[in-house]
């Protein structure tokens, strides 16, 4: 198949890990016959260096034009003085939004050889596979927001129908796996998740009446993510909430940059970018864990091209070379040297060639 891929390498370690991921869709096409187009594009603090905007008109077209996007991260020091006039994480806003990509994917799956590298014990890291959707266009990250000498405000704002297709995405995909969802709001306190709970109640049994459902406050459930993990099928929640439990469930797998995640809205086109940010600590220095953005690709393929087979050979190849000691430094083994972003990368590579 032929299909364009947007590629923006974004600030900090994202042109590093975006390298390692388009070698490997490469790869994956050479093998598998597929004539994929990448075409670069500038977002965040690089694109605020060259024309002033985090998301400038070139970039906003490129998403219009591409199958799907693959990003690396955006942000740093050099852009986030709390009076900067434009911040690169506001080009990654406003791309979201462009691309109407309201659902956020976002696997946590453990795997034993990285038990290792997780702060929790063994005994609570079997078995885990959770899928957390994460709402991505709405709420508190969207709303007005002002400021003066003295104050600051943040609306939080969402409509019955912003949380009614993300919770219909949720219901949807737990009916592929286990048939379970839990749908986190603070409905105890805010507004917006009682509605989001009582439009989930309703929702739930009306369209999906095979389906277990659970309600959990935001404050259990990040508890209950440490102590019962497991658990977890489906994890449906509103933008701000899902932001903070995907970085600590991500502890779960060992390290923040293993993690990948599909944006999607109603068609074939998505967003893809591993969950961890710019790390400008490493940036430069071949240290990063590259592991979230080529799964982030492999996402790319099942959810945008509907490649299932590619995609899983990817997958497999990551955990194979996990497997066999190739490790960055994020989830090394104590006694191994870690190996660089691009040696992870070649790790993969060899895999994907043979597997
Ligand atoms: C993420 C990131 C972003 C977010 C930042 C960089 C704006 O933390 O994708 O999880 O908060 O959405
Ligand atoms: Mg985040």
């Amino acid at each position: 198949m032929a299909a364009l891929i947007g590629i923006l390498a974004g600030d900090g370690i994202g042109p590093e890990v975006t390298a390692e991921a388009v070698r490997v869709l490469q790869a994956i096409g050479t093998r598998h016959s597929h004539k994929f187009e990448f075409r670069e594009g500038l977002i965040g603090g690089a694109a605020i260096d060259a024309t002033g905007s985090a998301f400038p008109a070139d970039t906003r077209q490129l998403c219009a034009a591409a199958d799907a996007v693959l990003l690396g991260a955006v942000g740093g020091p050099k852009w986030s003085s709390p009076d900067a006039p434009v911040r690169p994480e506001q080009g990654l806003l406003d791309m979201r939004a462009a691309m109407a990509v309201y659902a956020n994917l976002r696997p946590v799956v453990t795997h034993p050889s990285l038990y290792a590298s997780s702060p929790l014990k063994p005994e609570r890291l079997a078995g885990v596979d959770i899928l957390v959707i994460r709402e991505l266009t709405g709420g508190i990250y969207f709303g007005r927001k002002e400021r003066t000498d003295t104050s600051a405000t943040d609306v939080c704002t969402y409509s019955r129908p912003e949380i009614e297709r993300v919770l219909r995405m949720a219901g949807r995909l737990a009916m592929q796996r286990r048939r379970k969802v839990t749908s986190v709001d603070k409905a105890n306190v805010l507004e917006t998740s009682r509605l989001w709970r009582s439009v989930a109640v309703e929702l739930y049994a009306r369209e999906f009446p095979g389906l277990q459902v659970e309600h959990l406050l935001v404050d259990a459930a990040a508890m209950h993510l440490l102590s019962r993990a497991s658990d977890f099928d489906v994890i449906v929640t509103e933008n701000m909430f899902g932001d903070i439990l995907t970085d600590e469930a991500s502890m779960l797998t060992g390290s923040l940059g293993m993690l990948p995640s599909a944006a999607l809205g109603d068609g074939k086109q998505g967003l893809y970018e591993p969950i961890h940010g710019s790390a400008p600590d490493i940036a430069g220095q071949g240290k990063a864990n590259p592991c979230g953005t080529i799964l982030s690709a492999a996402m790319l393929l099942r959810h945008s091209l509907g490649l299932e087979a590619e995609a899983q050979r990817i997958e497999t190849a990551v955990l194979a070379a996990i497997e066999g000691g190739q490790r960055t430094a994020d989830i090394a083994v104590p006694g191994h040297a870690p190996v660089s972003t691009r040696a992870m990368g070649d790790a993969i590579l060899s895999r994907i060639a043979t597997g």
